[in-house]
């Protein structure tokens, strides 16, 4: 689709117009839904990714062959781990040296889920240092880095992807439910703690979703149980999680600010 045409044809700006996304995590799955998302909501975009540079690639291409008339690109790919302090800081001097402009919503995506689903009993520490340093560690330094460079004054959104699972509280999932429920609860203070600056900061909170994280190391078995146990009856799909952060990363969304969003159709 071209996006761009539909916006020549319609004189009101797109609620994200030329406003700078940065996406963690989004070479695939729900990352890279959000990415598209905002894209079409007129945001240029930061993809982030991890190792899978190709993918990335993809996306972004996906994006700015939507806007055939840009000569600049609206989307650029930045490969860095969440966990690594410089590594953040290098997303946000990317967005601003090749956007030209503070950055406006920071959404991240990142994360990693160990697919063994061990008992507490029986997770190693390297799995546990693992889950925590991508999950809590990493949702931490895009906070911080956030908090600090975000858009003052209009437009600055932070939302961090957590997990229905800190609801949900299935055996198997102990250490990657308390790696999300620390982010849930530091949104809700980073919240209060940036006032006056306009900046939101949120979480949304998906239950099953259909992506690579989610099928790994799952039975058909437990796979119809998640199903089964969903009242609308379906896993959910990325883009029933896309929309409402594209709503969360614009204006009209302002009201909502230190809050968990649990999508997740009625699973939890
Ligand atoms: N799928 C679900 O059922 C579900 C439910 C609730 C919450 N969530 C949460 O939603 C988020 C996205 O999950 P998903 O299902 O889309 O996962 P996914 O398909 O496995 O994709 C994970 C993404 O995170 C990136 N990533 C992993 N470690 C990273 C690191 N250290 N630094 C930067 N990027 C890193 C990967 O990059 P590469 O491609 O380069 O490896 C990839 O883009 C996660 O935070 C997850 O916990 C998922």
């Amino acid at each position: 689709m071209d996006i761009s045409s539909s916006n020549s044809s319609n004189p009101s700006p797109l609620p994200l117009q030329d406003r700078v996304a940065i996406v963690t995590g989004a070479s695939r799955g729900i990352g890279k839904a959000i990415a598209v998302h905002l894209a079409s909501l007129g945001a240029k975009l930061v993809i982030n990714y991890s190792s899978n540079r190709d993918q990335a690639q993809l996306v972004a291409e996906e994006i700015n062959s939507s806007f055939p008339h840009n000569h600049s690109p609206r989307a650029i790919t930045v490969q860095a781990n969440v966990s690594d302090p410089s590594h953040v800081k290098s997303l946000f001097d990317e967005a601003e040296r090749v956007f030209g402009s503070p950055v406006h919503v920071l959404v991240n995506s990142a994360g990693v889920l160990d697919p063994k689903y061990p008992s507490i009993a029986n997770t190693s520490l390297e799995d546990f240092d693992l889950t925590f340093s991508v999950n809590t560690k990493g949702a931490f330094l895009c906070c911080k880095e956030a908090a600090n460079r975000l858009k003052r004054d209009g437009g600055g959104r932070i939302i961090l992807v957590s997990s229905s699972m800190v609801g949900g509280l299935k055996p198997g999932f102990g250490v990657y439910a308390a790696s999300k429920a620390a982010v849930e609860t530091m949104v809700k203070i980073l919240a209060k703690e940036l006032k006056g600056t306009g900046i939101t900061a949120n979480c949304i909170a998906p239950g099953p979703i259909a992506t690579e994280m989610y099928f790994s190391g799952k039975t058909e078995e437990q796979i119809r149980k998640n199903i089964d146990e969903c009242p609308l009856g379906r896993l959910g799909e990325t883009k029933d999680i896309a929309p409402i952060v594209g709503f969360l990363a614009t204006d009209a969304s302002e009201w909502i600010n230190g809050q968990v969003i649990r999508a997740n159709g009625g699973y939890v």
